[in-house]
């Protein structure tokens, strides 16, 4: 069977410069028009393939930007060191998208072709979204949680949703078939996005799910939406002010916020801190008291908060449990390496609020 996202094969592109097929092509669209970009993407797809001993690795302090606790420096070849990140400026949306790689969910996107073609499902073959389903959403619960928003956000056909932090499409797609809304799906990395535009079309929801490539904090969407959802998309985001007041700008008056995101629980170990950083993608977490001070803060007047850490940490376990049990079809689906990074994945965050470091919450505001 052909595997889809290896990132040895991205790595061979990177060093011909030239994609091998459309679904190797992980870095490709918007990226390529930066011209320092080649040098970030040799490194993204070595990071990638774990090819960084630790002996390379070097903490370089924090960027305003971004608050990174650790940088990793790459060498390509034998003799060139490439900074992993080089600073944050005009390349700051790469670079982030970069960054995000260390999170292994979000490298191999290219994955769920594998699970379609499991399902003898072709590259080209249109699809429904309830084929989609099991394998696109990148929170916990499935449509099941999504279900849960709309019951809060009553949509009506042709309402206006901003998904933010829309990963490859799940949740937007779900909701603009199961609802009628029309739905932006806001996606920072661009593999991901492509793949989410590619499986949209597919499904035929061209016309109700738009596709838009960009960071939250940069001004990435502009209209008047009846509502934000936003899925395990936070946490990454350190600047909540930021992140708030651009919400808050999008949302129509009356507007509403369905949040689903981590909080932390307890003052945090350095190895924990760490793991969150470089595995998580999460550079810092507030508690619940100071969630709510900044959404106050940022002009949302009425804020409910919902703990579901006790659900949440039960579903990372059984989720690590039937991963590794399957272990062998997965191995025979996707190939060693993917199972291999999603069960480091998988075992970080199931640790996490295993030790009681991390929470759960669901945020309606308004
Ligand atoms: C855990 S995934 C969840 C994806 C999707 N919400 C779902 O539930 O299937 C979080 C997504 O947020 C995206 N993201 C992170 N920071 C972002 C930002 N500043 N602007 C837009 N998207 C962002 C990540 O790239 C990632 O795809």
């Amino acid at each position: 069977m052909q595997q889809y996202g290896n990132s040895r094969a991205a790595i061979q592109w990177l060093s011909v410069g030239k994609p091998q097929s459309r679904h190797h092509d992980n870095y490709g669209g918007k990226l390529q028009q930066h011209a320092p970009a080649h040098q970030v993407l040799r490194a993204v797809g070595r990071a990638a393939a774990h090819h960084v001993p630790q002996a390379q690795k070097q903490d370089y302090g924090d960027c305003s930007y971004c608050q990174r606790y650790e940088i990793v420096k790459n060498i390509h070849g034998t003799e060139t060191l490439l900074p992993f990140v080089i600073s944050c400026g005009d390349n700051a949306l790469l670079e982030r998208s970069v960054l995000m790689k260390s999170m292994k969910l979000y490298t191999n996107v290219h994955r769920i072709h594998n699970e379609l073609a499991a399902l003898g499902i072709g590259p080209d073959a249109a699809l429904r979204v309830d084929q989609l389903t099991p394998f696109d959403q990148y929170h916990y619960f499935g449509t099941d949680a999504v279900d849960e928003a709309l019951e809060v956000l009553q949509l009506q056909p042709g309402a206006r949703v901003l998904d933010v932090g829309s990963g490859i499409g799940g949740p937007a797609r779900y909701i603009a078939a199961k609802t009628g809304a029309r739905v932006t799906a806001l996606e920072l990395q661009s593999d991901l996005h492509e793949v989410a535009r590619d499986l949209t079309a597919r499904c035929g929801l061209s016309s109700r799910v738009e596709h838009v490539c960009g960071n939250i904090l940069d001004g990435a969407v502009a209209e008047n939406y009846d509502a934000i959802i936003s899925f395990l998309c936070f946490l990454h985001i350190p600047d909540r002010a930021k992140l708030f007041a651009a919400c808050r700008a999008a949302l129509k008056p009356a507007g509403v916020m369905y949040i689903e995101d981590f909080g932390k629980s307890r003052p945090l170990s350095a190895d924990e801190a760490k793991a969150l950083s470089v595995k998580v993608q999460c550079a810092t977490l507030p508690g619940r008291a100071d969630y709510e001070t900044h959404l106050v803060t940022s002009g949302f007047s009425d804020v409910s908060m919902n703990d579901v850490t006790g659900a949440w940490k039960d579903f990372t376990a059984s989720r690590l449990a039937m991963f590794r049990t399957a272990r062998p079809r997965n191995i025979e689906v996707h190939g060693q390496e993917i199972v291999d990074d999603l069960d480091d994945f998988y075992g970080t965050v199931a640790q996490l609020f295993q030790d009681g470091a991390i929470a759960g919450l669901k945020i309606i505001a308004r």
